[in-house]
């Protein structure tokens, strides 16, 4: 096959997404669609009875071709288009996470040229860290997301005063690859507070929407492969006071794709520097960019490993950028040309991202097929024969 390529293990989603299901109970979960687009995986997810989150109208037009249902399918984002809120309009879709004034009145606007009304759902900056990466940290003041709890109030009167909108929910994202579930406590123990608050003024909410963020192992992702979602939940159903609204939601999209997806890369050249043994592989930051992004450390193999002795390569591609390495001074058996290596969890926010920087060509996909799939594609075959 030829590298650089991306590879679907559609069997571990399955078995993901088997676990999530019977896990998340009767929450409703939407998948974050923006972590990746693949369509096999999108239907996968849909037929699972998920729901979509969707970031751009493109976005909302992908999940309802991959067979999300309109109903289920809700669209955040701090800078929608008339074009983009056009589209969620016509689709009726489920509800806007809306995340300024002006959205409101733009929104109430538009829906009332086309005779409809919207549900939206407030996102609300609860000013909590969640010990991330600075660039994957959304829910404090720093943020651009969002409207503080300052400024709810007045956000909402402005939403009871306009007629082709309604309040549904609240919206709540803190960030992405949250290991920590004490972030999550403090989300949940923010949200009674002003969820308390609100119910004083009169204001009954429907829905809360605590967003994704759930993190997976990117160091070990062989001994865990499918993060604990069990344990996640729990820290919601323990922690927040469910008398104060009907429907909780979420909008996970790392944690269900993350570890089913993986960047093939072959050696091209190992060079000796002065201080430095690389091995640069035709694989680079426009196929996988979360490394040199986010300074991101994925798990880096051999495909076919000898379990010799282990020497010390900066893995680097080939673009001509200094920040395009995969790892520095990584472990690895002695390397040599034409060697396929293997970039572990890159299921989410690998393959979506790709550029053609360099006019590089977009890598090829492959796919491990689903066991469910591969027997039903046997039974077929025995009921034809
Ligand atoms: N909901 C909202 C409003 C979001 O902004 C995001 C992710 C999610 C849900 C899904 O979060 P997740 O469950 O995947 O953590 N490219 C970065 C991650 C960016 C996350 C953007 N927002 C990375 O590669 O780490």
């Amino acid at each position: 096959m030829k590298t650089p390529y991306y590879f679907y293990d559609l069997d571990l989603l399955e078995r993901t997404l088997k676990i999530l299901r019977s896990e998340a109970k009767n929450k409703h979960v939407h998948y974050a669609i923006k972590a990746n687009t693949d369509k096999r995986i999108c239907r996968m997810i849909s037929n699972y009875g998920f729901g979509a989150d969707c970031v751009s109208g493109n976005e909302i037009l992908h999940a309802l071709r991959c067979g999300f249902h309109p109903s289920k399918i809700v669209f955040a984002g701090v800078g929608k288009t008339n074009e983009e809120i056009e589209i969620g309009l016509k689709h009726n879709i489920a509800c806007f996470n809306i995340e300024s004034a002006e959205e409101v009145q733009v929104i109430n606007r538009l829906a009332k040229q086309m005779n409809r009304v919207a549900n939206v759902a407030i996102r609300v900056n609860p000013n909590i860290s969640a010990e991330t990466h600075e660039y994957i940290t959304t829910g404090t003041h720093e943020n651009k997301f969002g409207i503080s709890c300052e400024h709810l109030m007045g956000v909402i009167h402005l939403i009871e005063d306009s007629k082709c909108i309604k309040l549904t929910g609240l919206h709540f994202h803190i960030g992405s690859q949250i290991l920590n579930m004490d972030n999550f406590k403090d989300l949940a123990q923010k949200l009674n507070i002003i969820l308390s608050e609100l119910y004083n003024e009169g204001i009954e909410i429907e829905h809360i929407n605590v967003g994704g963020g759930l993190g997976i192992n990117y160091d070990n992702p062989i001994d865990e492969p499918i993060p604990d979602f069990q344990s996640y939940f729990e820290v919601f159903n323990q922690h927040l006071n469910n008398s104060l609204f009907k429907y909780l939601h979420f909008e996970l999209g790392r944690s269900i794709v993350g570890q089913c997806g993986e960047l093939h890369t072959k050696v091209l050249f190992v060079k000796q520097g002065v201080v430095k043994q690389f091995a640069i592989v035709d694989a680079g930051m426009t196929d996988l960019l979360r490394p040199a992004l986010y300074q991101a450390q994925h798990r880096i193999v051999k495909k076919n490993p000898s379990g010799e002795k282990k020497y010390r390569y900066d893995i680097v591609g080939p673009i001509c950028e200094s920040s395009d390495v995969f790892g520095n001074d990584y472990p690895l058996e002695k390397l040599k040309r034409g060697e396929e290596l293997v970039i572990k969890s890159a299921g989410a926010y690998g393959e979506v991202m790709v550029s053609e920087y360099n006019l590089r060509a977009k890598p090829n996909v492959y796919y491990r097929e689903a066991r469910s799939s591969l027997e039903f594609a046997i039974d077929q075959q025995y009921i034809m024969n």
